[in-house]
């Protein structure tokens, strides 16, 4: 089983980015987490980011035939992204959406999600943890 990871913008600002909100927990340290959750599910990753949306399209476009399924945490790009959606609808792939916060409790513009209808699994303000659950239970799903 092989998993695309996608982040999007601003996510390679972890750690200096609004700690109160996001914590004090890099990127690379998602990855680490992501790598140790992986293994002991048997699975592999490939975890990446992109502060532009054509490219985190492209990635998606291209997830077939190599990738099982796609975590993604979109950033902005949630609330903004049609393309992004209707690349996801394309590949067909199960989806876990991740979200480190809990955008439905914050600004009312991070209310809507371009991803949610079509992700399998959402998990969402439970900090980093959040993306070894969406792991865990593509695993499940898978
Ligand atoms: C985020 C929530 C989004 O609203 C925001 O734009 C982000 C991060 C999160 O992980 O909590 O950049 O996706």
């Amino acid at each position: 089983m092989k998993i695309l990871i996608l982040n999007g913008p601003n996510l390679n600002m972890l750690g200096t980015r609004e700690p109160e909100i996001y914590g004090t927990e890099t990127l690379a340290d998602v990855e680490t987490l992501c790598e140790k959750t992986a293994d002991g599910l048997g699975m592999r990753i490939d975890f990446r980011q992109s502060n532009h949306e054509g490219e985190l399209v492209d990635w998606i476009q291209k997830a077939r035939p190599e990738f099982d399924a796609i975590v993604i945490n979109a950033a902005a790009y949630t609330h903004t992204s049609l393309a992004i959606h209707d690349a996801l609808k394309a590949v067909n792939l199960p989806v876990a959406e991740v979200h480190i916060s809990d955008p439905s409790s914050r600004e009312s513009f991070r209310h809507f999600s371009y991803i949610e209808p079509l992700a399998n699994i959402h998990v969402k303000g439970l900090g980093i943890k959040g993306y070894a659950i969406a792991l865990e239970k593509l695993a499940h799903l898978l």
